[in-house]
Formats: C-alpha cells, sequence, structure tokens
C-alpha cells in the first residue's frame, strides 16, 4: 500500500484530504510546514501533498526538502491562483510533479494521485529490472573468463588484479568512476580469444616456431570475433584487439601507435604486463615491484604510454598497487 503525506496549516482542509484518501492508502498527516518536514525525516512516503501558504514555513519549502531527503517521493503542491513567484520556485527548486490550485475538485485530485503512482512504481520496476540486468551482465562477463581459465597460464586471480589496476589506471588517467569500473570489468575479457587457440600451441613448454606464433598472435581479433557486435562490448572488443598494440607502432595485430591505440586498450597492456611481471609463471619468478616498474620505464614510450606509466609509479607510491596486489 503506498503512503500519502498531507500537509495543511488549515485543519478542515487537512481533514477533507486525509478523508479523501483514507481508501487505499497508508496517510500521514501534518499540521505545518515544520511537522512535515519531521515526518519527511522520519517515515519513508510515496507521495506528499503539500499547502503553499502556511506560516513559518512554505511549502515550496517544504517540498523542496521533500525532493532531498526522499528524492522519489512524488510532490504535489496545493496553491491558489496568487502564488506565481512561489510556484515558480517550486517548480524549478522542488522539481514538483503537478500543482494543483484551490478549491480542487476531488476526484480530478484522486486521478492525478492515481496516474502519479501509476508512475512511480513503473519506474521502481524499471529500476529493479536495470539493476538486475547490470548484475546479470557482470557475471556472464565473469563466467565467462572463468569458463576460460585453464587454457591458458592466466589465472582468475590475474583477471581480478588486471581488472582492478585498469580501473586505478582509468581513474588517474581522467576515466569518470562509472566508465572505469566498466573499462575494469571489460579488461577481464583482454585474452579470450585465446579460447580458439589450440592447446598445444597454448600449453606447448618448449619455445613456440614461427608459425606457431602466428596462430598465437590471432588471439587478439579471435577475442574481438568472440565478443560479437552488441555496442554493450565496445570496450571489450577495443581492449581484445589491442592489448599487444605497442606505443611505438611495433605491436599486433595492426602496428597502431600512440593515441591511435584506444585508451582501454593502452591501459589494460600495462596493467597485463605489470601483474604478469610481478607475479610468479609457470617459467619465471615473480619480480619486485619496484624491478618491474624500473623495467617498464624503461619501455615507457616503446611498448606504453609515457604518461601512463607516470600514473602507475604514482600508483605504487600512493599505496594503491600494494593494496590490490595483496587483495587477490
Ligand atoms: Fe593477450
Ligand atoms: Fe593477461
Amino acid at each position: 500500500m503506498h503512503t500519502l503525506l498531507l500537509i495543511d496549516d488549515d485543519p478542515d482542509v487537512l481533514a477533507t484530504l486525509t478523508r479523501s484518501f483514507r481508501k487505499g492508502y497508508k496517510t500521514l498527516s501534518a499540521g505545518g510546514g515544520e511537522a512535515g518536514i519531521a515526518l519527511l525525516n522520519e517515515h519513508p512516503v510515496d507521495l506528499v501533498i503539500c499547502d503553499q501558504r502556511m506560516p513559518n514555513i512554505t511549502g515550496d519549502r517544504v517540498l523542496s526538502h521533500a525532493l532531498q531527503v526522499q528524492p522519489e517521493a512524488i510532490r504535489i503542491l496545493l496553491t491558489g491562483y496568487s502564488d506565481v513567484e512561489s510556484l515558480m520556485t517550486c517548480v524549478n527548486e522542488a522539481h514538483i510533479y503537478k500543482y494543483v490550485t484551490k478549491p480542487w475538485d476531488p476526484s480530478e485530485l484522486n486521478l492525478t494521485v492515481v496516474r502519479a503512482l501509476e508512475s512511480l512504481d513503473l519506474k521502481r520496476a524499471l529500476d529493479t529490472t536495470s539493476s538486475q540486468l547490470e548484475t546479470a551482465y557482470q557475471d556472464a562477463v565473469v563466467m565467462l573468463c572463468l569458463a576460460a581459465e585453464g587454457k591458458d597460464q592466466d589465472t582468475s586471480s590475474h583477471l581480478y588484479r588486471v581488472q582492478h589496476y585498469t580501473e586505478a589506471l582509468a581513474i588517474a588517467m581522467g576515466v569518470d568512476n562509472k566508465a572505469a569500473a566498466h573499462m575494469g570489468l571489460m579488461s577481464m575479457l583482454h585474452d579470450i580469444g585465446k579460447l580458439a587457440t589450440p592447446d598445444a600451441i597454448l600449453k606447448k613448454p618448449d619455445k613456440l616456431t614461427a608459425e606457431e606464433w602466428e596462430i598465437m598472435r590471432e588471439h587478439p581479433l579471435n577475442g574481438v570475433r568472440i565478443l560479437g557486435n552488441n555496442p554493450f562490448y565496445e570496450t571489450a572488443r577495443e581492449i581484445s584487439a589491442g592489448h599487444h598494440e605497442n606505443y611505438d607502432g611495433s605491436g599486433y595485430p595492426h602496428g597502431l601507435s600512440g593515441d591511435d591505440i584506444p585508451l582501454s586498450a593502452r591501459i589494460v597492456k600495462l596493467a597485463d604486463v605489470f601483474d604478469a611481471l610481478t607475479t610468479q609463471r609457470p617459467y619465471k619468478k615473480s619480480w619486485p615491484v619496484e624491478t618491474a616498474l624500473t623495467h617498464i620505464e624503461s619501455h615507457a614510450g616503446i611498448m606504453f604510454d609515457p604518461a601512463m606509466v607516470i600514473a602507475l609509479r604514482n600508483l605504487f607510491i600512493d599505496g594503491t598497487l600494494t593494496r590490490i596486489k595483496s587483495a587477490f
């Protein structure tokens, strides 16, 4: 059942309002602005109907407060024709759903409330669905990566570390938090193209022949193919395609250089290499972070974007890298 908050300093008006919404709703009533604000601070409500002209605190102030503390609640102002100025404040600052002029037609007010609550319910249903969808896609990415795990020396902890190094580097490079988190998640798919690489090559203990290298180097574009054409995976495709490009143009598959390599791919390349250096692999020991950073710095402008190499060093200085490394 929806909860309505009714606010009016005129006891008769308040009683009329309460009577007309008693059926089908839970009603809370306040005989003034202060009492209305107190109720807003304590009780979640779905809709507020508030009188404009009240002593001490006017309706527009009460509804502005409602917008602050319960932004989702629908706000309706009861007003006389003469209150044009306060009405404008209210529309602009309290984002009201509707104003109703006094005296009002009860059935019209009723219909307004019904419609407003219908739209509120729809919005809530939509919010729930989109947050479920968001969790579902995030889970799907992780599931796909875990399914691919074991094809290669990459482990799930490598993927989680790369995810967080990527996110931190992206923020350091000026990407906003939400886009950086998305980039981090999509970075987990950087080697998904290896699903198409034969195990005999991926797991070969000896050096690869020139021909085998050719096949190995197909994984970035195989990844793009696996990731399809859904716009949602655009960043993942950029990362897959570009994470073996070098800043000086000497990488593969396209030999792109500098800013022609998408930012996301430049970031993931650095995150991926940094993690490979600082962890143990079947063919190598883990390097101390300082040694890895010095090695990376000697490849700034060659393999890596120089600005990003500086950002990586700063993330070491402020403790971010160590925190991520010990968390996974
Ligand atoms: Fe790769
Ligand atoms: Fe990797």
